[in-house]
C-alpha cells in the first residue's frame, strides 16, 4: 500500500499531537501521592442544609486541608474551587482528630472533596447536604455496636447500600471506651462509605458506654454535652439529639423546653433520639427514670417518634401517652395527635439479650441485630426494621426509589405489619 502523501501525514501528526496535549495530560500525569489521613467521618450537628463537618485522623504531620466543590475533579486537589483548613483539632486517645467545619453550602447539593496534606492527597469523597424543601427522604436510626466487629461491619455495609440521607447513631459505639476500641470502630465506620466515595453523615448520640463525657465530642466534634438539634426540609422535620447520660432536667431540660416551644407548632414531624430507654424491653434492665422525665414534655408538644437504644433488642410501641394509671407510666392512645411512638432499643453488634419484658402497650419486640430504616414525607413517617444479615446479598438502593427494598434485604415482619406508619397530624 502506498504511504499517505506528505500533507496528509502532517495532518495526521497534528491531530495526534492535539489529541495528546488536550486529552492525555490528566490521564498520563502521575497520580498524586497519598495523604497521611484516615478514619474519615462526615458529621452533622446543626444546620446540615448548609453546614457539615469533615473529620479525619491525621496520621502524621500537620492537619491537612479540605478541597471541595460541586464538580468532581477526582484527586486533583488544586482543581477544586474551595478550600477549608481544619477548624478544630484534638489529640485524643493517640489519634489526631481533625475537623473542618464547612459553612455556606447549598442545600440538597452534592459536593466532591479531597483532603491534601504535606504528604499528598486522600481518595476523592463526596457528600450530599440536607434539603431545604419538604421533599421525602430516608434516614437510619440504631445503636449499640460495641462488641462484635463482624456484625458491626455487616450493618455498616448495609447502610452504605441503603444510602439514607444520614444515620442517627444512638450511642454505645464502643464497650469500654478505650483507644483500641475507637481505633477499630472508626475503621469499621469506613464501610458506610459508598464505592463511589459517598460519605454517610453521622448524627452521634452519647451512650452509657461512652463513659468519658469527652469521647463523643472528641470523635464527632459535637457540643460538649452532646445535645443539639437540626431541621431537614424546612419545617418538615425537626430532630433533637438528647443525652440520657446527664440529667434530663437542669440545663438540658431547659434547652429541650425551648426547642419544643419553638418547633412543636411548626414542625410537621418532631423526632427525638437518645440512648437509655424509658421502659426497657429486657427485664433485667432497670427503668429509665432519668429519660422518663421527658415523657410528659414529648406528649405536651406532640413529639411523634422517640428513638431509644441500650437494651440490645428491637421494639415498637403503640402510640403512647404518659399516665399515672397506665402500665409503667404509659397508656396506649388511638388517634391522639400528641401521642409518641417509641422504637429502638438498639443492636448493631452488641451482645443480644432476651426481649422478656413486653408491656400491654408494646406492639412487638424481638431479639436480633437490626436498625430502623425510616422514610419521612409530608403526610407520614414510615418505619421498616432491617435485620442485619448477609450484606453481600443485599442489593444497592435505586436512587429513584430510595425506600424500595433492594434485593436480598431482610426486614422484620413485626406485628402490625412490616411497615409501621405514623401519620402526620
Ligand atoms: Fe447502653
Amino acid at each position: 500500500m502506498k504511504p499517505p502523501s506528505l500533507p496528509l501525514r502532517s495532518l495526521a501528526l497534528t491531530t495526534l499531537v492535539l489529541f495528546a496535549t488536550t486529552l492525555l495530560p490528566e490521564a498520563q500525569a502521575e497520580p498524586p501521592k497519598a495523604s497521611k489521613t484516615d478514619k474519615y467521618r462526615l458529621i452533622w450537628t446543626t444546620k446540615p442544609t448548609n453546614r457539615v463537618t469533615i473529620g479525619w485522623n491525621q496520621k502524621e504531620g500537620k492537619p491537612g486541608t479540605v478541597h471541595f466543590g460541586e464538580t468532581d475533579h477526582g484527586r486533583n486537589a488544586e482543581a477544586y474551587p474551595e478550600t477549608q483548613a481544619a477548624t478544630h483539632t484534638k489529640k485524643f486517645d493517640g489519634l489526631h482528630n481533625c475537623f473542618a467545619k464547612i459553612e455556606n453550602l447549598k442545600p440538597d447539593t452534592r459536593y466532591y472533596l479531597v483532603i491534601s496534606d504535606e504528604f499528598g492527597t486522600s481518595s476523592r469523597f463526596q457528600f450530599l447536604t440536607a434539603p431545604e424543601e419538604a421533599v421525602p427522604f430516608t434516614f437510619i436510626a440504631g445503636g449499640d455496636s460495641r462488641n462484635f466487629r463482624d456484625v458491626r461491619i455487616s450493618a455498616n455495609q448495609i447502610v452504605a447500600k441503603l444510602r439514607p440521607l444520614f444515620v442517627a447513631f444512638t450511642g454505645d459505639m464502643i464497650n469500654k471506651d478505650t483507644p483500641e476500641e475507637w481505633d477499630e470502630w472508626l475503621d469499621d465506620w469506613q464501610h458506610t462509605t459508598g464505592e463511589d466515595g459517598h460519605l454517610m453523615p453521622i448524627v452521634a448520640h452519647r451512650g452509657n458506654h461512652e463513659n468519658r463525657p469527652k469521647s463523643i465530642p472528641a470523635y464527632f466534634n459535637t457540643p460538649s454535652d452532646a445535645y443539639y438539634s437540626f431541621s431537614v426540609g424546612g419545617s418538615l422535620f425537626r430532630y433533637l439529639v438528647l443525652n440520657s447520660e446527664i440529667p434530663a432536667g437542669d440545663k438540658q431540660g431547659k434547652w429541650l423546653d425551648e426547642q419544643l416551644e419553638k418547633h412543636s407548632s411548626s414542625a410537621v414531624h418532631l423526632v427525638v433520639g437518645y440512648h437509655k430507654p424509658m421502659r426497657p424491653h429486657v427485664s433485667k434492665k432497670s427503668e429509665g427514670t432519668n429519660p422518663f422525665l421527658w415523657a410528659g414534655k414529648f406528649y405536651e408538644h406532640g413529639v411523634d417518634l422517640a428513638i431509644e437504644s441500650d437494651s440490645h433488642v428491637m421494639k415498637r410501641t403503640l402510640p403512647l401517652k404518659p399516665s399515672d394509671s397506665g402500665h409503667e407510666g404509659f397508656i396506649a392512645v388511638e388517634n391522639d395527635p400528641k401521642s409518641t411512638v417509641y422504637i429502638g432499643e438498639g443492636c448493631w453488634g452488641a451482645p443480644l439479650r432476651s426481649n422478656d419484658d413486653n408491656k400491654p402497650w408494646t406492639l412487638d419486640s424481638g431479639s436480633f441485630n437490626g436498625f430502623d430504616w425510616i422514610q419521612v414525607s409530608e403526610d407520614k413517617i414510615e418505619i421498616k426494621t432491617v435485620i442485619v444479615e448477609n450484606p453481600s446479598r443485599v442489593g444497592v438502593i435505586d436512587p429513584q426509589a430510595p425506600f424500595k427494598d433492594p434485593e436480598g434485604l431482610a426486614l422484620w415482619e413485626a406485628k402490625g405489619g412490616t411497615v409501621l406508619t405514623i401519620e402526620a397530624d
